[in-house]
């Protein structure tokens, strides 16, 4: 349609934007509001000009119905036969429709990356599951991904770790397990905070480790291995792509940060401020309006968080060669990205042709609507809280009996529960903050995984009957027909899937094709109380309605795979 817009501008247009849009149904399957900008250009009447278009559109064949409303609204109503062909066209293609991109983009999605000094808690949730989303639809549309897991494994907490098993005797903390390195950690927190002379020996450890120090080197490595495993217990229960391949974690960077500062004093953005160097970034100022700095490198020597990510951009632009470099992380560093991305571009250390791109996401929340915590004010567990889906989904299923056996209800309790989680998160709009809720996030109802899990059942159910009535199915698009509207309808909405995935790639919000999922699924199941299927009137009709079944079954489990959620066959 945008071609056959486009081709009835003429010539004379060839570059605009034929501006097509899904229309609210009452107006036609699709709308174009060109005209109105184009007419004032070209200083004609849009009506005038939306009515010369539209003559052009409706001797085509494509369209039903081209009709001008309002100041020039174009509204588009396609005939049947043009649906049927475009449906048949995506039934017969693996990728249902969307187009690998003809310019890949080189993305590199810094993502997961969380501070390896302590257990992964449930603020680690969002970037591990937005960015996992991200990735999987950014590759799905033909882009070349590179994943990279930031871990924060350098730093002050390493200091105070590292000061705090010298204090209490190394061989005392053994073979630590996390629960301790957690506790240890709490320990160290508090000395830090409490006593100046503590705080100061850490501060100096740190600058011995990123000095080279034999003896803290290894034994942050030690700790570095123990904390690596753990993540990688949680990313497997979460289901990320992330591998230990894609680690480049802080310390990676820390033989180019003297480089980094070396050039920007040279680039003269390098100011001292209080004995630390800094760069002002313009137009950034503290909430009383002096100017706010970006701290390079602190008076005690150290480097801070924005030199790494300095070197980090400039590693990922020149040498892994990213065009688009796509940072999931808490709003609540924006200012901080913000300040790396101008300072990135002044130096000229990315050309302004690379997008940066601080994909920001809110708090989650505990009911009280304030950050999640436990009852007794304490961190909430990552580990703990997939478990605790999992088991409540295992609970729900348990109350019915199904039939199934003890390992086959796992494994759905799984995917039903993990997925609920993730999905949860991904289909809020990722800058808000939302509210952690079991209940509402495994309710079979409503925008919720197991509602379009269970939907994808469904369907599975339909197919799997016809087959053992009728043997093998052969389904092929061209068994497609439209018999009443809400198939047309259906269809219609399955040949917007490459476009929600194109606004995913452009806007990297994931929760635009939760919205999707969830109309579809919603339709789908709207269409099976209206439109029987194994007990349709004619075998022509059986036949176009299991095809339009398994497409709509195999969107479903595609929009589901592009944000990590897992299908099952029954549950
Ligand atoms: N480790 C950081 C944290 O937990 C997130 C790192 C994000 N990536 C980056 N390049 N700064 O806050």
């Amino acid at each position: 349609m945008q071609s056959a817009v486009g081709a009835a501008l003429g010539a004379a247009h060839a570059g605009a934007d034929p501006q097509v849009r899904p229309a609210d149904a009452q107006f036609g399957d699709y709308q174009s509001n060109l005209a109105l900008g184009l007419a004032k250009q070209l200083r004609q009447k849009p009506r005038d000009l939306a009515q010369a278009i539209a003559d052009q559109l409706t001797a085509g064949g494509w369209f039903q119905r081209v009709e001008i409303a309002g100041p020039g609204f174009i509204n588009l109503t396609l005939s049947d036969a043009a649906v049927l062909e475009a449906a048949a066209g995506m039934f017969d293609d693996e990728r249902l429709g969307v187009a690998a991109a003809q310019q890949p983009d080189r993305v590199v999605v810094d993502y997961g990356s969380p501070n390896l000094a302590k257990e992964m808690h449930i603020g680690h949730l969002r970037s591990s599951i937005i960015g996992d989303a991200i990735v999987r639809v950014l590759r799905f549309a033909g882009h070349q991904v590179v994943l990279q897991n930031h871990i924060g494994d350098w730093g002050t907490p390493f200091g105070m770790l590292l000061e705090q098993l010298i204090d209490r005797g190394w061989d005392q903390a053994g073979d630590h397990s996390l629960a301790d390195l957690n506790r240890l950690y709490e320990e160290a927190r508090a000395r830090f905070d409490s006593e100046p002379a503590f705080a100061e020996r850490c501060r100096q450890r740190v600058v011995k480790l990123q000095g080279g120090d034999e003896e803290s080197l290894a034994f942050w490595r030690r700790l570095i291995s123990e904390s690596c495993a753990h993540m990688n217990h949680v990313f497997a229960l979460l289901g990320v792509l992330l591998r230990d391949s894609d680690l480049r974690g802080e310390s990676f960077y820390n033989p180019r940060l003297a480089q980094v500062v070396e050039d920007l004093r040279s680039g003269g953005l390098l100011v001292e401020s209080d004995g630390a160097q800094v760069v002002f970034c313009e137009g950034f100022t503290s909430k009383t309006g002096a100017p706010l700095p970006l701290i390079v490198r602190k008076s005690d020597g150290g480097y801070g968080y924005a030199a790494t990510d300095l070197a980090a951009a400039r590693f990922r632009v020149h040498e892994l060669g990213a065009t688009r470099v796509v940072y999931v992380v808490d709003a609540r560093q924006s200012d901080h990205f913000a300040m790396v991305f101008w300072t990135l571009r002044k130096a000229g250390w990315a050309a302004p042709e690379v997008a940066l791109e601080h994909v920001a996401f809110g708090t989650i929340l505990g009911p009280d609507k304030k950050p999640f915590k436990t009852r007794s004010g304490g961190t909430v567990k990552l580990a703990e809280v997939l478990e605790e889906a999992v088991g409540r989904a295992r609970a729900a299923l348990d109350a019915k009996d199904r039939g199934l056996d003890d390992a086959e209800l796992g494994r759905i309790a799984r995917a039903v529960g993990v997925g609920a989680v993730k999905y949860a998160d991904l289909s809020s709009d990722r800058i808000k903050d939302y509210v952690f809720d079991y209940d509402r996030m495994l309710a079979l109802e409503g925008n919720t995984a197991p509602y379009l899990q269970y939907a994808y059942v469904r369907v599975q159910s339909i197919l799997r009957r016809a087959s053992e009535e009728s043997g093998e199915l052969r389904l092929a698009g061209s068994a497609l027909l439209i018999s009443d509207p809400i198939e047309r309808q259906l269809m219609l909405l399955l040949l917007r899937l490459p476009r929600v995935v194109e606004q995913v790639v452009r806007s990297l919000e994931p929760h635009r094709l939760c919205g999707y999922l969830y109309e579809l699924a919603s339709l789908v199941h709207q269409f099976h109380e209206r439109c029987p299927v194994l007990k349709a009137p004619e075998p022509a009709l059986r036949n176009s309605r299991l095809a339009l079944s398994e497409l709509a079954g195999r969107s479903l489990r595609q929009g589901l795979e592009l944000l990590g959620v897992s299908v099952v066959d029954r549950m």
